[in-house]
């Protein structure tokens, strides 16, 4: 009977004790939480996997379907209870974002935002476009493309993110120096939901029988707007910036639908975010900034930098999506 007990006592030693080794497993579990599911963050989320298989940590890539500002603030929630050694977060709603960020560095977790800022937040660096010169370039560009003059729909899924509303900022401010161009009202805002994106164009497309060119801000807006532009029969009547480069813009830039992107380099943002949160883990907080650039406030922006794609240079951004190993059936 005794040796009957002393196996179960150590059986159940064997259990805590796997139970606790479980937990020094993820000594070194990040998590990076995007805002939508799509390709996109499908890059996103190989640049952070790639990280994490060369730094040998565990990484979580979690994505809500859509906009979901209350699944953003739940995750980050969990990864704190579940003791996560570092966060990157791309905040839909960048001042609901702030207490769970700012729980998350009360507790000691490395937190960074990537893609999209909250910086009143206390979050410790930025990893992603400077949006606001962004959102200017494909104003500028819009500006070119229309010869200073026409009638423009803007399409984005967000109202709240923050990159949504500097690059609108950015391509407004632009747009303000060609007053041929209006940019019509309402902003079609589709919360990330790529089939109301449709929609939204095919009804402005409708309502608007003048409009000459849709401005997709985030990266399905490009894409579901020329669905709707070439259902109308009005391809090559209409024009489209978009931002982003994925299979899907590689074929309707080819097409002539879309005639220019802004390509952000998002796999940057997934690959350096973990390596970063690491650094800050084992080389310490202190090293790792001062190794970062910071603006002229002090603050640690680290800017991933932007590439206008059109039809001319498609070839260069294949090269790009190459070198980061993502899959694309396009080719020339
Ligand atoms: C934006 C992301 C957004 C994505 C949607 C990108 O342009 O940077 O914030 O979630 O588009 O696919």
């Amino acid at each position: 009977m005794k040796s009957f007990l002393k196996v179960w006592f150590l059986l159940i030693a064997f259990i805590v004790f796997g139970l606790f080794s479980g937990c020094a497993g993820e000594e070194s579990r990040y998590g990076v939480l995007g805002k939508s599911v799509g390709p996109y963050w499908d890059v996103v989320k190989k640049g952070a996997e790639d990280a994490g298989k060369e730094l040998d940590v565990k990484v979580t890539v979690f994505m809500p379907q859509k906009e979901d500002i209350p699944r953003q603030i739940e995750t980050i929630e969990t990864w704190i209870s579940m003791g996560y050694k570092g966060i990157a977060v791309a905040p839909s709603d960048p001042e609901a974002l702030v207490s769970p960020i700012n729980l998350a560095i009360e507790k000691g977790i490395p937190t960074i935002t990537i893609d999209t800022d909250s910086p009143n937040s206390e979050r410790i660096c930025y990893i992603g476009t400077d949006n606001y010169t962004a959102g200017r370039v494909a104003g500028e560009k819009m500006a070119e493309i229309l010869g200073g003059k026409g009638k423009v729909a803007i399409a984005t899924g967000s109202l709240t993110a923050m990159n949504s509303l500097e690059r609108m900022r950015g391509f407004e401010d632009a747009i303000k120096k060609h007053p041929g161009i209006e940019i019509i009202e309402p902003i079609l805002c589709d919360n990330e939901e790529t089939s109301r994106a449709v929609e939204l164009a095919e009804t402005a497309l409708l309502n608007n029988p003048d409009l000459d060119a849709f401005f997709g801000v985030y990266a399905f807006n490009g894409p579901s707007a020329a669905k709707a532009v070439k259902a109308a029969g009005k391809k090559g009547k209409i024009h489209i910036v978009s931002f982003d480069v994925t299979d899907e813009h590689l074929y309707l830039i080819d097409e002539g639908l879309i005639d220019a992107t802004i390509a952000q380099k998002q796999y940057l943002m997934g690959y350096e975010g973990v390596k970063i949160l690491h650094s800050m883990n084992k080389k310490g907080m202190e090293e790792t900034l001062d190794s970062l650039p910071k603006n002229k406030d002090g603050d640690c922006i680290i800017d991933t930098g932007v590439d206008v794609v059109s039809r001319e240079n498609l070839e260069g951004y294949l090269k790009i999506m190459d070198q980061w190993g993502i899959a694309h059936t396009f080719s020339l």
